[in-house]
């Protein structure tokens, strides 16, 4: 096996999403302390913290405590080479969370086990069942008052519409959560003792069949339930099946605590055993083979202003294929232009770093001077790939903005365009309305104010918004003149700045009584282009 096969073959790449608050940052630093790239739990909150109190990246941001952007970082663990790639933990996610699992190989879902499915698990994992990517769920909080296992597992399946594989159970939960039953090894894992900071925690490994050293460590009444709910489970008959977990047909469930950090080396392990490393991706209809290759990447997320002084953007790009070595000439695709990527940076767990090389799988960022789009392709000369665009989401909020200086047309109109074309928001605009205001349509609210705000920080041009009642957006994908349409009074008929012809709906029952009303119209939830 050459070098670089061994390297590609080594890496994991993958995003961890969740509701807000089911856990999503204690199960990472988790993570993160059994690679040994932070020592202590709290680090990374408190990282996090401290970075926003000197960085100067948007003021906005340190205002509200919150995290706007998402980070990647890289950590190694019994040879392998993992990068988390983090998604935003406030409950106003925008498009970037979405692109970002475009960048992932596979999904670890954690959930709450009080909470069961919550509304952004429920967006974020349409985005991954529609990649087809491997959903590895991890249901955090046992330790905590809980909903029944079976319950949850049965609220994945209905909601989901996928097979769910409990690869280990729990025992008891609440003050009672004694530990897990690991179901591949047959073995009890009952923890005596934990250390939230620390990766050592005490478990006994036991088989089932040790009931005096069992009943008396879980006590009579778990161990009877335990013998009662492995029966049943084994009784089922599920077979394990990986190629159904690679495909994202089946998800394995694994039970845990993540304060207490019960469970999270063995999902570790099996997560790791699992997951694939990065699989080809297609450029142009074609597979793209990681390791046979040169280098090829893509443009998934461009971050503006990380240092206001300099009014930098940074090109986040996944490799896809080969390897990426500093200083060297490639192509980007879509300019034509050949360049020289100087200062490549890659996110380490508690800084950035410049890198002298890095493998198909990994993310690293570099200084865009403004030629990146998202979807845009970087290869090598000699090899010319062009990777397929990344989806538009729909966003779920639109607002009208216009601004208040009449003057200031140009600044507005150029501030607008330069920040939908990082991607953070979609514009829109009525076809001959002869309004001079801008529909601006986001994923999460917050994005609104972040307009704003750096309308007036970066262009000084101050907008008046006005929020529009519309929740849903569908881009025509039928040959349908839009203007003979029959629509109610609360939709609309607009155009992105490509000219392409969309709908906005007050509500989600009006998209079926529109194609209703409306035989032959074809509506999309994603756009690709
Ligand atoms: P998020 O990134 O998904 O938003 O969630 P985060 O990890 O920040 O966790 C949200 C809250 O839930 C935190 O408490 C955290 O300590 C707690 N938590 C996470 N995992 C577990 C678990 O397995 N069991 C229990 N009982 N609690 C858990 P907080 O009080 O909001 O924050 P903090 O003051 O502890 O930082």
């Amino acid at each position: 096996m050459s070098d670089l096969q061994r390297e590609i073959r080594r890496r994991r790449t993958f995003a961890i999403i969740s509701h807000p608050d089911a856990g999503k940052t204690t199960l990472t630093e988790k993570l993160l302390l059994y690679g040994g790239a932070i020592q202590l739990a709290g680090s990374v909150k408190g990282k996090a913290a401290a970075r926003h109190a000197v960085s100067d990246w948007m003021e906005l941001e340190k205002q509200r405590g919150i995290s706007i952007t998402s980070s990647v970082l890289q950590f190694e663990y019994d040879g392998y080479c993992i990068n988390i790639l983090d998604t935003p933990g406030h409950q106003d996610f925008s498009e970037d969370t979405y692109r970002t699992l475009m960048a992932a190989d596979s999904a670890v879902m954690v959930i709450d086990a009080a909470k069961g499915i919550e509304p952004q698990t429920r967006k974020l994992f349409k985005v991954c069942a529609m990649r087809h990517i491997p959903i590895f769920t991890f249901i955090n909080k046992m330790d905590r008052e809980s909903r029944s296992p079976y319950d949850l597992m049965e609220e994945l399946e209905k909601e989901f519409g996928i097979g769910t594989y409990p690869m280990n159970w729990p025992i008891g939960s609440g003050s009672d959560f004694k530990g897990i039953y690991d179901r591949e090894r047959k073995e009890v894992l009952a923890y005596t003792q934990f250390h939230a900071g620390s990766r050592a925690i005490h478990a006994t490994e036991l088989g089932l069949d040790e009931t005096d050293a069992l009943s008396d460590m879980l006590g009579e009444r778990l161990y009877a339930t335990l013998r009662d709910d492995v029966e049943l489970l084994d009784g089922a008959g599920y077979d394990f099946d990986r190629e159904l977990v690679q495909s994202g047909d089946l998800s394995p469930v694994f039970f845990g605590s993540a304060l207490m950090n019960f469970g999270v080396e063995q999902f570790l392990h099996s997560f790791l055993d699992l997951t694939t490393p990065p699989l080809p991706r297609l450029s142009q209809g074609e597979a793209v083979d990681p390791e046979k290759e040169p280098f090829s990447a893509f443009v998934f997320k461009i971050q503006a202003n990380m240092n206001k002084a300099h009014r930098d953007r940074i090109a986040f790009m996944r490799i896809c294929s080969g390897r990426f070595e500093r200083d060297q000439e490639y192509l980007h695709v879509q300019s034509g232009k050949v360049i020289r990527l100087a200062q490549p940076q890659q996110m380490m767990a508690e800084e950035r770093q410049i890198i002298n090389e890095a493998y198909a799988g990994d993310i690293i960022g570099v200084f865009d001077p403004g030629i990146y789009s998202i979807g845009d392709t970087i290869c090598t000369k000699e090899k010319r790939l062009c990777y397929e665009g990344i989806p538009t989401f729909a966003p779920e909020h639109f607002a009208a903005f216009e601004r208040k200086d009449t003057m200031k047309r140009k600044q507005f109109e150029t501030g607008i365009r330069q920040i939908a074309q990082e991607g953070a928001i979609q514009i829109f605009h009525e076809p001959n309305s002869g309004l001079e205001e801008v529909i601006v349509g986001v994923v999460g609210v917050l994005q609104f104010e972040v307009l704003e705000y750096r309308l007036k920080t970066e262009y000084s041009t101050e907008v008046r918004r006005r929020d529009l009642p519309y929740e849903n957006i569908r881009w025509i994908t039928s040959r349908t003149d839009p203007s003979t349409l029959l629509l109610t009074r609360d939709s609309k008929w607009v155009q992105d700045f490509k000219g392409n012809d969309l709908l906005l709906f007050g509500g989600e029952w009006n998209i079926p009584y529109c194609q209703k009303q409306n035989p032959g119209l074809e509506l999309a939830e994603f756009s690709r282009q």
